[in-house]
């Protein structure tokens, strides 16, 4: 019997296009560059699977292309805040995404950009590299001490738990949440974890606020000028979760302002674009969306992809279906 056709939109670590390629007829795309909207119709209608990732958007008008071929969209990532998955539901397509392999890495990212924005560490590595260290000096770049601060958390997803494992257990720090979800209590236990009533609570009170929630319609522009207003102004933001969380424009204002002392940032509203403006200021770490990206990583997650498409093509539920 035939393999499945199934579409990478994007190329995979060698391991993951190997084990793929195992069981399934794959056709990557060879240029790795994100697929326009027409490429990805014509995925949709040439494949039994496709395996988008964050850089394909697909709206309504794109799944619903006539004379579909495709049954299941195997999402290479966690969020899927690049599908429309109402539509998705509404035309029966199956979409899986990825969740807990990355979990780790991206906590460490979070953890990465909270110690390089208190530390100055991005300032400091841009002024050696342009040759203006003159050497050690008592008052030279001097940061905010990390341990025993503390830090909230925007969602207490897995994530959001790891972040706060990493920040209690590595750096002594108090760690505060706001979830509407209810959290594990022996979690919450093991880490000394306070919830907040309210996300209003959380900023005002807290030295680092993460967030750790999803992107998409009903998070969008969560943190806008407002919010930005409540935190204090030795606070950092940091964001590795989706970039339409933040109101961008608002954040470069309370950063200029000095409403805020710094920002580490991973993800942004308009991928790849990052505003001049937030490039130009010193106070902000800004990373290229780098959350998940290590060899381990990758490669777990297109070995569950892998197991996703196995399921479904076996007439089994695949473990990790979104709808
Ligand atoms: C994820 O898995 O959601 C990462 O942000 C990459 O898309």
């Amino acid at each position: 019997m035939a393999k499945p056709i199934v579409v990478l939109t994007r190329r995979w670590p060698e391991a993951a296009e190997r084990r793929l390629g195992e069981l399934f007829d794959v056709r990557c795309n060879e240029r790795d560059e994100p697929m326009g909207a027409e490429e990805l119709r014509e995925a949709l209608q040439r494949a039994d699977a496709v395996c988008p990732t964050i850089s394909d958007a697909l709206p309504a008008e794109v799944l619903d292309v006539p004379g579909r071929r495709a049954r299941i969209l195997a999402n290479f990532g966690v969020g899927f805040n690049h599908i429309d998955i109402e539509a998705a539901r509404r035309i029966g397509l199956v979409v899986t995404n990825t969740p807990d392999v990355l979990t780790d890495c991206t906590a460490d990212v979070a953890m990465m950009l909270v110690l390089m924005v208190a530390r100055r560490a991005g300032e400091g590595e841009r002024q050696l590299r342009r040759g203006e260290w003159c050497g050690w000096a008592p008052t030279y770049l001097l940061g905010r001490k990390v341990s025993g601060k503390t830090l909230g958390l925007v969602g207490f997803g897995r994530i959001g738990r790891a972040v706060a494992r990493r920040a209690r257990l590595g750096f002594g720090m108090q760690v505060l949440f706001f979830d509407p979800s209810p959290a594990p209590e022996e979690v919450v236990q093991e880490l000394g974890a306070r919830r907040c009533a309210t996300l209003e609570e959380l900023l005002a009170a807290a030295d680092f606020v993460s967030l750790h929630c999803p992107g998409g319609a009903a998070n969008r522009h969560l943190i806008d000028a407002r919010r930005l207003d409540l935190l204090r102004p030795d606070a950092y933001l940091i964001n590795t979760a989706r970039g339409d969380v933040v109101d961008q424009q608002a954040l470069y204002h309370a950063l200029v302002s000095g409403r805020l002392a710094g920002a580490g940032f991973d993800v942004y509203e308009d991928e790849p674009r990052v505003p001049e403006a937030l490039c130009a200021l010193e106070n902000v770490v800004l990373l290229p969306h780098l959350g998940s990206a290590t060899v381990e990583t990758r490669t777990a997650m297109g070995f569950q992809v892998a197991e996703n498409l196995e399921a479904f093509f076996s007439g089994r539920e695949p473990r990790d279906r979104v709808v």
